[in-house]
């Protein structure tokens, strides 16, 4: 399997719905920084009061068999996701947010058709991602995309907070 050969620090160019280009690159500590306070003011995080600082350090930081991706447009930094490969005979998208003022061009979709891309040329079986049954924005992207709902899993993070785990099946 090659998973954790996947997403190895390349730099990737990616057509959006809006006829635009979106550039998958590894994201930069200071990036990761700023993307998290960013993000801990919108939804879901915003909802479930996670603090700047724990968002930013988890961007910011490297983990052994993590990716953390920057999402750029038109030269800016609009996003990031964390990406984990060869999770379960395919990867696992950990993290995905967009920044308001790009959301809906299909940045989000651009990267998850990339991820399959991917996926399907390191011959995995699946894509997997777990979102909060709250959002239901994020889940409705995902089904969109040809994710299914597979388990809501009670408190894996929190107490009282639901998850609900997806899948994509690529055979
Ligand atoms: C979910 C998210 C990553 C999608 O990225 P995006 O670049 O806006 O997605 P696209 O433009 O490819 O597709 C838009 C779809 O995203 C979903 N979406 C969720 N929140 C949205 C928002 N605020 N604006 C637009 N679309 C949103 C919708 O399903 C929309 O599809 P629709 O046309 O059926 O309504 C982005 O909206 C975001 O960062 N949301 C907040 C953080 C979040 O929920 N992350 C996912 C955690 S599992």
């Amino acid at each position: 399997m090659s998973g954790p050969a996947m997403f190895d620090g390349a730099r990737y160019e990616l057509p959006t719905d809006d006829g635009g280009t979106l550039i998958v690159a590894p994201l930069s500590s200071p990036e990761g920084e700023r993307l998290g306070a960013v993000f801990a003011g919108i939804d879901p995080w915003a909802a479930y009061g996670y603090a700047a600082s724990t968002l930013s350090a988890f961007l910011a930081g490297h983990e052994p068999g993590s990716r953390r991706l920057a999402l750029s447009v038109d030269g800016a930094v609009a996003g990031a996701a964390v990406v984990r490969p060869g999770w379960l005979r395919g990867p696992y998208l950990q993290f995905l947010a967009v920044v308001p003022e790009a959301q809906g061009r299909g940045i989000g979709g651009a990267l998850l058709a990339w991820m399959e891309r991917e996926a399907r040329a390191a011959k995995e079986r699946n894509l997997w991602v777990a979102a909060s049954e709250i959002n239901t924005g994020a889940i409705r992207l995902y089904e969109r995309h040809g994710f299914k709902q597979i388990a809501a899993l009670d408190d894996p993070a929190w107490d009282g907070r639901v998850e609900i785990l997806m899948r994509k099946r690529l055979t």
